[in-house]
C-alpha cells in the first residue's frame, strides 16, 4: 500500500448535474484499486446530523432564510469535520469529499448573495482551518447539467432555478480563476476519460509530495 506520511483531503466541486458524485465514486474506487487507503465522503449528509439537515434543506416544506440555510450547511460541515474528516486525516487516509466549503461560497455567496467574508470565516471555523490539498472542479455548461439532472427524476428546487445555477457556475469560475490548488476538468468528456485524467493528476501530485 502506498504509505502516506499525512492524510490527504481532496474536494470535488461543481454544479448540480456536473457529474461530480460519479467522479467522486469512480475516483475513490480507482485509487482504492491502487491500494490507497481511501475514504469517500460528502457534504451535506455524510454523518447522522448531516442526513437530518439534508432532509430539512431538501424537503422544503418549512421556511428557511438564506442565512439560516447557510448555517445548516455549516452545521453539517462542523459535524463532518469533527466526526469524519479530522479522524481520517489522523489515520493518514486519502479522503475524497463530494463537495465542501467552496460549495457554500458558490451557492450561498454567489448564488444567494450572502456576505463572502462571513461565509469564509464560518467555513474556516467549522473546518478547524483545514483546507483541501486539492480541489477538483468538474466544469460543465449549465444547460448540459440541467439536462442531466432532468433525466434523474424530479428536479430539486435548486435545479429548477436555471438563473441561480448560472450565478453559481459563474461563481465557481470566478473563485477558481487564479487558484493553483484547483484542477479544472472538462466534465463533458466520457466518464472513463475524466476518472483516468483525475486519478493520474492526483497520484502524480502524491508522488511529488512524497519524494
Ligand atoms: P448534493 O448532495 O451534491 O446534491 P445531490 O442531491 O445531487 O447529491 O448537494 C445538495 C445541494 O446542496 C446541491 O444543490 C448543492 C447544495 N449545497 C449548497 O447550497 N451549499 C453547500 O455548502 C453544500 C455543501 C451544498
Amino acid at each position: 500500500m502506498p504509505q502516506l506520511t499525512n492524510g490527504i483531503l481532496i474536494a470535488i466541486e461543481g454544479i448540480d448535474g456536473s457529474g461530480k458524485s460519479t467522479l467522486a465514486y469512480n475516483l475513490s474506487t480507482t485509487l482504492q484499486e491502487q491500494n490507497y487507503d481511501t475514504l469517500l465522503t460528502k457534504e451535506p449528509g455524510a454523518c447522522d446530523l448531516g442526513k437530518e439537515i439534508r432532509e430539512i434543506i431538501q424537503i422544503q416544506n418549512i421556511a428557511i432564510t438564506p442565512r439560516a440555510e447557510y448555517l445548516l450547511f455549516a452545521a453539517d460541515r462542523a459535524q463532518h469535520f469533527a466526526e469524519i474528516i479530522i479522524p481520517a486525516l489522523t489515520q493518514k487516509k486519502l479522503i475524497i469529499s463530494d463537495r465542501m466549503a467552496d460549495s457554500s461560497i458558490a451557492y450561498q455567496g454567489y448564488g444567494n448573495g450572502l456576505d463572502f467574508n462571513m461565509i469564509h470565516m464560518i467555513n474556516q471555523w467549522t473546518m478547524h482551518s483545514i483546507v483541501p490539498h486539492i480541489t477538483i472542479f468538474v466544469r460543465v455548461p449549465v444547460s448540459i447539467a440541467l439536462d442531466r439532472a432532468k433525466n434523474r427524476g424530479p428536479l430539486s428546487a435548486y435545479e429548477k432555478r436555471e438563473a441561480f445555477l448560472q450565478n453559481v457556475a459563474a461563481g465557481f469560475e470566478d473563485m477558481y480563476k487564479n487558484r493553483t490548488d484547483v484542477i479544472i476538468i472538462d466534465g463533458t468528456q466520457p466518464e472513463k476519460t475524466i476518472v483516468s485524467q483525475t486519478s493520474t493528476i492526483i497520484t502524480q501530485w502524491i508522488h511529488k509530495k512524497l519524494h
